[in-house]
This record gives C-alpha cells, sequence and structure tokens, in this order.
C-alpha cells in the first residue's frame, strides 16, 4: 500500500494505472475508521483492479467548529487497517492541499438536499460535495463506494454525479451494525457509557416501528417512532421522516411508492446519532 498526501503524485500514479488499462475503486472517508468503512473497501477491492482511499476530515462540511475540532483523528490506526483490508492507495492530504484558495462553489443539489440533514446542518452537502467532486476529478474512479448509512448523502452524491456529468458508478453499501444493533460510526467514541448503552434502543425502535406500520398510516408510525425514543432517557430526537427512498420527498401513504425509507436524528447524550431503516425496498429483477 502506498501513501499519498500530494494532489499531483495522486493523480500522476491512478492515471499511470488507468494507462494499463486497470479499473480503478474509490472510498471517500474521514477516517477514524471502523468495520463499517472496511465493508466498503472490501466490495471496492472485490470489484476493482485498483483500491484508492481518501482520509480527510473535510472542514467546509462542518458547520460546527467544536465538532471538526474534536472529530477523532487516528492516522496511524487506519493505514494499518486499510493495509490489511487490500487497500492500494491511500490519500491523506492537508487541508491546504486539498483547499490552496477557499472553495466557492455552490452545487446545484436539488430538493434532495434541502431536506433532513440539509435542513439542520445548512451547508453540509455543499461542502461534501465540494470534496467528493474534487476526488472524483483526481482519482476519475470507474466506482466509488458510500454506506447507506448515510442514506440521504448517496442521494445528494448522485445529483451531484448528474449535475457535474462525472461518468462513474456510485456503489451504495448497507449499514454495518455492532451486535447490539447500534449502527457503527467514528462518532460512538464520543458516547458515555450510559449513553452507549441507551444507543441500541434507536435501531430496536425502528425495527420494532415495521410492525407497527402493518397496521397504522405512515404519520402514526413516525409519531410513534418519535415518542418512543424521546421517552428513553437521555435521548432527543431531532427528525424522523419517512420519505421515498429515491426523492426522499415524505410520503403520505405506504401505497405511494415500492421504496420507502425512514431516516432519524437523535441526540443521545449529546451526540448527534443518524440511523435508517427501509419499510420497503423494490424487488429486484
Ligand atoms: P465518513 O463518515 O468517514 O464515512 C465514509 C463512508 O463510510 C460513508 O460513505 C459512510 O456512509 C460509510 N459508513 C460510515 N459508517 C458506516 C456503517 N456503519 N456502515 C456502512 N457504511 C458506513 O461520509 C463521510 O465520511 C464524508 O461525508 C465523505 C463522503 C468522506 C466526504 O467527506
Amino acid at each position: 500500500m502506498i501513501v499519498i498526501s500530494k494532489v499531483k503524485e495522486l493523480e500522476r500514479t491512478v492515471d499511470a494505472l488507468r494507462a494499463e488499462g486497470k479499473s480503478i475503486g474509490l472510498v471517500p472517508t474521514m477516517g477514524a475508521l471502523h468495520e463499517g468503512h472496511l465493508s466498503l473497501v472490501g466490495r471496492c477491492r472485490k470489484e476493482n483492479d485498483v483500491v484508492v482511499v481518501s482520509v480527510f476530515v473535510n472542514p467546509t462540511q462542518f458547520n460546527n467548529k467544536e465538532d471538526l475540532r474534536t472529530y477523532p483523528r487516528t492516522e496511524e490506526a487506519d493505514k494499518a487497517l486499510l493495509d490489511a483490508a487490500g487497500c492500494d492507495i491511500v490519500f491523506m492530504p492537508t487541508v491546504e492541499e486539498v483547499y490552496p484558495e477557499p472553495d466557492t462553489r455552490v452545487f446545484d443539489l436539488g430538493a434532495v438536499a434541502e431536506v433532513m440533514e440539509g435542513a439542520m446542518r445548512p451547508g453540509h452537502f455543499n461542502g461534501v460535495a465540494q470534496i467528493v467532486s474534487k476526488l472524483f476529478m483526481m482519482v476519475k474512479p470507474d466506482r466509488a463506494y458510500f454506506g447507506e448509512k448515510d442514506f440521504q448523502q448517496i442521494a445528494v452524491i448522485r445529483q451531484m454525479v448528474k449535475a457535474e456529468g462525472f461518468k462513474l458508478q456510485i456503489v451504495p453499501c448497507p449499514i454495518v451494525r455492532e451486535a447490539d444493533g447500534l449502527a457503527k460510526s467514528s462518532r460512538n467514541v464520543r458516547l458515555s457509557a450510559e449513553a452507549r448503552a441507551e444507543a441500541p434502543k434507536i435501531y430496536d425502535t425502528l425495527r420494532q416501528s415495521l410492525d407497527y406500520a402493518a397496521t397504522h398510516t405512515v404519520a402514526e408510525t413516525q409519531q410513534w417512532v418519535i415518542d418512543t425514543i424521546n421517552s428513553f432517557p437521555g435521548m432527543e430526537v431531532e427528525y424522523y421522516q419517512i420519505v421515498d427512498g429515491t426523492s426522499l420527498m415524505p410520503v403520505d401513504n405506504w401505497e405511494s411508492s415500492d421504496y420507502i425509507v425512514g431516516c432519524v436524528t437523535v441526540y443521545c447524550g449529546g451526540v448527534r446519532l443518524i440511523d435508517n431503516i427501509a419499510y420497503k425496498t423494490p424487488t429486484q429483477c
């Protein structure tokens, strides 16, 4: 595995491999890697000749300075995990290398970026689009891998790819969970022992809501999830929205789409956690 910190060197290295006819897969991350990230790397390894993983805590997507300052950084452990996972090239640049001057680009991300996370974290998705588009331009991957844990992020990136005319395949990968159901996240290390013990109740509630939904409306199910999670000590739901899995627009009944997903954000002991669950998934042909 080679570790690269300079954009020019990354471009040169990947261009040479592409010229040999090799397919290139990219996994963008912000480091503090766990099995969720590594599942993306594993899938990328299977489907491409060359695996590129970026590890970069992107300042432009943080709308909270404290969150950026305290974001976990574990570079040495990340390199060891990536080496073991079969990564070929890890790109670990500085902020100055990626943003030699401020990035003022404003992306046309459409309605998918306005709801849920987009409404709660102004500018967040534009920052994600800035870094991901830069990575796509540097690496020119055939495929890029993203986790369904950040369900809305995938929809936003698909929209960015369309608006910018990138030619690559976006590959969504399923959520990896702890044994007790908590979605793995770099932010889980911030949970106190009490909050960590409560946190699995988020996914428990989402799962139970699948049964509840069988005999209740969308609005009733939405409210039930909010009330149930809010009843747990130290937990506060920021939003729970049941949406069309493609457009991310709210659905008003269970028949209105064949792809329906519930997306939740919860403050658990003060730590912001996100998760989601599918009520209906389109049948694959
Ligand atoms: P980060 O939070 O580091 O996540 C990197 C990738 O790993 C994302 O695609 C995310 O959805 C995926 N991931 C995280 N936890 C996961 C889990 N438990 N199961 C499956 N996949 C999981 O998302 C970002 O970084 C950034 O916004 C980025 C796209 C890198 C742009 O800066």
